[in-house]
């Protein structure tokens, strides 16, 4: 089949990358000069493992093609929109980008086509879409929802093999393109409407946030009681109803997607008066519980005038360099706030935007060297590197004993042995 990508941020690139390694021509369209033009190079613009190695591959069998503008006379089945929907006041998804491909594409597809948006859209989209089609004459496209389910850092694998298909569709035809699209694909399919198919994203994300902060305030509770997080976690999720997973305590969610989608769920109730009470306390207890280390660290020093602090991790989880709503820029803010003197060091990122700062802080990829001196330090993103550092030579270069643990994989133990003392989330302090 002959796809066009319209947008190629992480769901637009890999999408496009992906269906071209299932045989199809892809075309991967976007504004962006610089993009594209490093994408042609085979260059890729974000961090995510496998994808240098997958552009070479599909660029190299010409199944591949970037272009910032739309392909003329090249045959076209169906046009994917994945560009951005940045959060608008109130957390209301801002739709500009979306409706901006729509009118080009509106320019551009033949008729029959089916033009699909893979962006998270707040339900009803579809409809306003095929709306705003039927304005510019073009009742004869077909119009779908197919949200994606890809996660940072394991996009490729996810998107080639998805736990689940969603196609949302008005018509048998837009199902059977979408079959012929994602066939090779050994994935369960659900069918159903447009809104459907956007409410089960926003739904899915909802609830993993919930898992996540309910699992905090749970943790939060058993520092006060004297229970164990870490093992209240297994206990539960040695339940099948229950489950395993999004059940690590810590400093709570970030990321482009959980903080957008969540604050967008509480507002598209509210269009039709509906309080999502449950949804709004999950977005609080999250904001909340990034702060936890600050309130750590004030109570150890009382005031952290002039005390440095060495955040580990800036990306908003490991295996990205993805630093959208991550705990650690807002941790850094607020400790700068205090008159804290903040540094930052992560395996991948190497420059942080913090609120407050006029140019960006510098992130050092030597952990060593971003302890040095240091009073404290905090751990905000798990990666590996962080894991088993030589304690006893990071205790003799620090000035100062104390670590935050925001994501419990330090053991208290070791860090103990080597004169450090560790604080961590959901156990008795
Ligand atoms: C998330 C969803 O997992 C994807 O299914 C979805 O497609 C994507 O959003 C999206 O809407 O595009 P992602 O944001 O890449 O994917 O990250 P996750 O791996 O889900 O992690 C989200 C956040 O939750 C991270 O900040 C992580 O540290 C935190 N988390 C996760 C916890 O604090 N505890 C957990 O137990 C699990």
């Amino acid at each position: 089949m002959d796809i066009w990508v319209v947008g190629t941020g992480y769901v637009g690139l890999v999408t496009g990358l992906c269906f071209a390694k299932l045989g199809h021509q892809v075309w991967c369209i976007d504004q962006d000069k610089n993009k594209i033009e490093a994408l042609s190079r085979g260059v890729a613009p974000i961090f995510e493992p496998g994808i240098g190695e997958l552009i070479a591959q599909v660029q190299s069998q010409g199944k591949v093609h970037f272009s910032t503008s739309f392909p003329a006379s090249v045959p076209v089945d169906a046009a994917l929109i994945a560009v951005g929907t940045p959060p608008g006041r109130d957390g209301e998804a801002d739709l500009s980008q979306v409706f901006n491909a729509v009118d080009n594409l509106a320019l551009h597809l033949p008729a029959g086509t089916l033009l699909a948006t893979k962006s998270t859209v707040p339900v009803g989209t579809a409809a306003r879409i095929r709306r705003r089609l039927l304005e510019l004459g073009r009742s004869d496209l077909e119009v779908a929802s197919v949200p994606e389910f890809l996660r940072e850092g394991s996009a490729i694998e996810d998107t080639l093999t998805p736990h689940r298909l969603v196609f949302g569709v008005q018509s048998a035809s837009a199902q059977n393109t979408l079959e012929r699209m994602h066939s090779g694909m050994n994935s369960p399919v659900l069918v159903c409407d447009p809104a459907t198919a956007e409410m089960i994203k926003y739904a899915s994300n909802a609830f993993l946030a919930t898992k996540i902060s309910f699992v905090n305030e749970i943790a939060n509770i058993c520092e006060r009681v004297g229970a164990d997080v870490s093992q209240v976690s297994v206990g539960m999720g040695l339940d099948p109803r229950i489950g395993p997973s999004f059940l690590r305590a810590g400093l709570g969610y970030g990321g482009s997607c959980f903080p957008k989608d969540t604050r967008a769920l509480v507002n598209i109730a509210g269009t039709v008066n509906y309080d999502f009470t449950l949804l709004r306390a999950v977005v609080e207890v999250n904001q909340r519980q990034r702060m936890s280390p600050l309130y750590r660290l004030l109570r150890w020093f009382e005031s952290l005038e002039g005390v440095v602090v060495t955040i580990l991790g800036v990306a908003f989880k490991p295996g990205t360099d993805d630093t959208r709503e991550s705990p650690a820029l807002d941790l850094a803010a607020h400790l700068i706030s205090h008159g804290a003197r903040v540094r930052l060091v992560d395996p991948v990122v190497k420059t942080a935007h913090v609120a407050g700062q006029n140019k960006p802080l510098p992130v050092s990829q030597d952990v060593y060297e971003a302890l040095l001196d240091a009073d404290a330090a905090v751990l905000v993103t798990e990666w590996d590197a962080f894991r088993n550092l030589d304690w006893t030579h990071v205790k003799n270069l620090m000035r100062g004993p104390f670590w935050f643990d925001g994501r419990n994989v330090l053991d208290p133990e070791v860090l103990e042995q080597a004169g450090l003392v560790l604080s961590n989330i959901g156990h008795k302090t």
